[in-house]
């Protein structure tokens, strides 16, 4: 796919000319428009200036216009949703270019963040997992090109703009790759090849990636990824991944940490709802949105010092599973009693939270697709988010979640549910009561911390059973924009600092 910026407006059947158009548009039009595509077009602007309504002017000429409503309550979001009804438009007419007109992204006071969305969305609108396919090739989307026409739009041609704009196609691409990831069936998708992934990675995108195997693990003593791990022939994998630029803003490293159970099927206390089990190759998307967001930082060079930390598995019933009633022993000392084999992230992800202490982060946070509970209070419009970090950090991430529209809903870690997850004969046991269990997973992985530190339960919008919009069906890449979003606010805003 390419994507740029152009100061062309060709006629040709092969490329759709999409218009973006707003209240304050149409006289723009006019005056910009070539003239042969202006005469083409029978303007009902009065139509045309709602929102959602769409029009495909005239087939001959391939020219769709898309009413964006009034400017003024033009959101990121809207944006994104009526790029996205272009380019399934133009794959549906068989066009392999699109060119996009929109004149109202002069105005727009924040040109990085708005070109950040047009970068991005040709990669998030027109992802395909095609792999296994024998006729991928048929199958294939016909959009290869897409172009924005500027046409002097200042705002456009600013180096904000550029800059925003190569960073919204590094952090589409890189939510791709965490798609792929999430999709990747589980027979190809191990412990080991999920390490090697982000090894190859780190070598195209310039970020390092050190793996310690199973027997460095079992020296380090990481007592809950190698629980977890027992019942796998598999053996697991825990990688650490670097982005360390010249002069960084933070001295303080943040600090990335992503579940990566490559499949969970509860281990002995085997998934025990019909059908729960269809989609657990989804259970290491926590680790492929962190192995994505290193790529996507080191291919824009972001000024932070960031390290990932990935656990991986998968949780299986094999001969020497741990099993219900084990007490273990983690990588910090703590005794945990296992109550419950499905509840395995928590175990896996407490090594890597206990780990993370070494390098004095400023702040860690993590990814976890880690209880059914938060699926049902959030469903899959909403990432539950859990911390002990401060009110700055907290604004910062909800507005990069409003923003991202990876929108984040704060759940409590009030002292009380610490009862919860009280063992009758160890430090703590691994699962709560019958209630708020997205919540008793959230306080059982803060006993590991010692420092600033976000829980992200993504269980919700991490794997979709249908397509909504521009996320599509299966791997979403769910929080790579997120925390793109988050890190570039982070890395120029003196008050996060
Ligand atoms: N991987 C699951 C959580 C999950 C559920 C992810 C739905 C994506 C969609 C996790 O390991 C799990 O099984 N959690 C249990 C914990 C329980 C046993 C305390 C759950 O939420 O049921
Ligand atoms: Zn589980
Ligand atoms: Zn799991």
């Amino acid at each position: 796919m390419e994507v740029k910026f152009t100061n062309k407006i060709k006629k040709d059947p092969k490329i759709l000319l999409g218009l973006l158009i707003t209240d304050e548009s149409a006289p723009l039009f006019k005056e910009i428009l070539p003239k042969p595509f202006y005469k083409a077009i029978d303007w009902d602007s009065e139509l045309l200036k709602k929102e959602d309504t769409l029009q495909h002017i005239t087939d001959s000429e391939k020219i769709l216009g898309i009413g964006l409503g009034k400017l003024e309550t033009l959101t990121y979001e809207k944006l994104r949703k009526s790029l996205h009804t272009l380019f399934t438009r133009a794959n549906a007419l068989k066009c392999s270019q699109v060119t996009v007109f929109f004149p109202g992204a002069a105005t727009f006071s924040t040109p990085n963040k708005l070109a950040r969305v047009l970068g991005e969305m040709p990669f998030l609108s027109n992802y395909q997992y095609l792999k296994y396919f024998s006729n991928a090739n048929e199958k294939k989307n016909t959009v290869e090109k897409v172009s924005y026409f500027m046409d002097g739009n200042k705002s456009l041609s600013s180096e904000d703009a550029t800059t925003g704009f190569l960073e919204g196609i590094a952090i589409g691409k890189a939510t791709c790759t965490a798609r792929d990831l999430v999709n990747d069936p589980p027979n190809q998708l191990t412990a080991t090849t999920l390490a090697t992934i982000a090894t190859q990675l780190g070598k195209t995108s310039g970020f390092s990636v050190e793996v310690l195997e199973k027997t460095k693990i079992e020296a380090l003593k990481m007592g809950g990824l190698l629980s977890v791990n027992r019942g796998s022939i598999q053996p697991p994998t825990f990688s650490i991944l670097e982005w360390k630029p010249k002069n960084p803003v933070n001295t303080q490293p943040i600090i990335l940490v992503g579940k990566g159970v490559t499949f969970d099927t509860g281990g002995l206390s085997l998934k025990p709802t019909p059908n729960s089990m269809d989609s657990m190759k989804c259970d290491m998307a926590g680790a492929a949105t962190v192995i994505a967001t290193l790529s996507a930082c080191a291919e824009i060079k972001i000024p932070l010092h960031i390290i990932g930390l990935v656990p991986a598995t998968d949780n299986r019933p094999g001969e020497d599973a741990y099993t219900p009633n084990d007490v273990i022993c983690m990588y910090n000392q703590t005794t945990v009693e296992v109550l419950n084999t499905d509840a395995e992230g928590r175990l896996i992800l407490a090594d890597a939270l206990a780990y993370a202490k070494q390098y004095n982060p400023k702040l860690v946070i993590d990814l976890a697709t880690l209880t059914g509970a938060a699926v049902v209070a959030v469903g899959v419009q909403g990432i539950a988010m859990m911390t002990n970090a401060s009110k700055n950090i907290k604004e910062a991430l909800l507005k990069a979640g409003e923003e991202s529209y990876e929108r984040l809903v704060e759940l409590p870690l009030w002292d009380e549910y610490k009862e919860l997850i009280k063992s009758d004969i160890a430090d703590i046991k691994n699962i709560g009561g019958p209630y708020a269990g997205a919540i008793t997973a959230g306080k059982f992985l803060e006993h590991f911390t010692s420092y600033p530190w976000v829980h992200l339960d993504i269980a919700g919008p991490a794997y979709l059973n249908a397509q909504d919009n521009y996320r599509p069906k299966n791997g979403t890449g769910t929080g790579v924009r997120l925390l793109m979003q988050f890190l570039l606010d982070h890395a120029t805003e003196p008050r996060n600092n």
